[in-house]
């Protein structure tokens, strides 16, 4: 499909973001593993969510829309055929720590860009944990016990923080992990309120074999990786007031608002509450004139992983050298993405040069809508539309049907605040 965007003389509206996709993965793995029915609403509508609850469905567990009924610790059984994962990551790495756990060997599969994605950053705790694991094509499970360890992760990685952590919850003893920069702390903060033993000292995250855990009644928060394409859109396109309603605002997830924030971001924060254990709140853009450029490094760049695209986007209007770096993660997500944004911003006009962990942008430019190519990329087509919004004449999106990934409505979405 392609998506035409033209460039927006004023946004306005309030929009709903779809439900966390991160937390949504966690509520559907650990509530198949609690002891009854665990309620859970919003979850995310996006596809990858879908591959999360199909898995779980293949592995004898029963899903219903806002439904789990968890089998135990000891009650999930062997699918049938390999557990196909589709785009997702995170189901591939959080089911890898999952099912390495278990007395039965499963495989897990997954699309054309998943199968280029690197699984040696879970394969090797795991295998240290005494699991079988196999990879490439990813088999694991079938050899127990497993050892709690102490895992030094070499990436910052929340997907492979969780993998372990679940994997912790079967193996003898105390299982750790250290991250180089705290990374999204939903498992731990969903395992801790569903009875298990966690401790978190710093970066260091710890964990005791699990024997049971209670069920989930939770209502999951919109996902503010989601709102970001809509905080950028509102605060460049002049005139703009967007309200984002009911995002989480976990602290561990909002370092990119307080970056835009820094550099003249409209965005201010109101009716703060908690669902479950995950603050929320309603968040506001409008349009500012007073902006400067940015710099990312370092550890903000893994706090903020998700939303350097858009914020790559946001920097070409940015008057001055903006610097995004410390990003070399890029290169392996659904695309690399560093090169397929330096590529879609150049065609548009935009000064970007790549670097091996992120872009340099100089900005303001002028950009100029054009043929551009999301690379089956659902981050990469929201953030080149929000580009397609600040550019003159129409940008079209090919392959923007991968907006469903994560965004189903984003489309109709835009097109009701334009
Ligand atoms: C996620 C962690 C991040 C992020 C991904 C979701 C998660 O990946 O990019 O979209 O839910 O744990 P990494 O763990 O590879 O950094």
């Amino acid at each position: 499909m392609i998506a035409t965007v033209r460039k927006a003389q004023r946004l306005e509206g309030e929009v709903h973001v779809p439900g966390d996709k991160s937390i949504s993965h966690r509520a559907l793995i650990l509530g198949s593993l609690a002891e009854g029915w665990s309620r859970i609403r919003g979850l995310s509508t996006g596809d990858d969510v879908e591959s999360t609850r199909a898995c779980m469905r293949a592995l004898d567990v029963e899903v219903e829309q806002s439904a789990i009924r968890g089998v135990g610790l000891d009650g999930l059984r062997k699918a049938a055929a390999p557990l196909d994962c589709g785009n997702s990551g995170t189901t591939m790495r959080l089911l890898a720590g999952l099912l390495a756990a278990q007395d039965f060997v499963s495989e897990l599969t997954g699309d054309e860009s998943l199968a280029r994605r690197p699984m040696d950053r879970v394969v090797t705790p795991l295998r240290e944990m005494g699991a079988n694991v196999e990879w490439p094509p990813l088999r694991v499970g079938g050899r127990l016990p497993l050892q709690g360890i102490e895992y030094r992760t070499p990436i910052a990685s929340a997907q492979v923080k969780s993998a372990v952590l679940i994997a912790g919850l079967f193996a003898e003893g105390t299982t750790s992990v250290i991250e180089p920069v705290a990374t999204r702390n939903h498992t731990e903060l969903m395992l801790g309120s569903m009875g298990a033993r966690v401790i978190v000292e710093g970066t260091r995250v710890a964990i005791k074999k699990a024997g049971r855990l209670v069920p989930l009644d939770l209502e999951v928060p919109g996902d503010v990786s989601a709102a970001s394409f809509w905080l950028v859109a509102g605060g460049l396109v002049p005139g703009s007031r967007i309200r984002i309603i009911g995002t989480g605002v976990n602290p561990t997830r909002t370092a990119f608002i307080l970056a835009l924030q820094r550099c003249g971001f409209n965005i201010e924060t109101s009716q703060e509450r908690r669902a479950a254990l995950e603050p929320v709140a309603d968040l506001e853009v409008r349009s500012s004139t007073d902006l400067h450029a940015l710099k990312v490094t370092g550890a903000m760049a893994a706090e903020m992983i998700d939303e350097l695209l858009v914020l790559a986007v946001a920097a070409t209007q940015l008057p001055g050298e903006s610097v995004i770096a410390g990003a070399r993660e890029l290169h392996v997500k659904e695309s690399d993405r560093i090169a397929v944004m330096a590529e879609g911003l150049t065609a548009m006009g935009a000064d970007i040069t790549a670097m091996d962990d992120g872009w340099t942008i100089r900005g303001p430019s002028r950009l100029e809508g054009t043929r551009v190519q999301s690379h089956g990329d659902h981050r990469v087509a929201m953030a080149l539309a929000v580009a397609g919004l600040l550019a003159g004449g129409a940008t079209e999106i090919e392959g923007a049907e991968c907006v469903a990934i994560s965004y189903p409505d984003f489309f109709d979405q835009l097109e009701s605040l334009c």
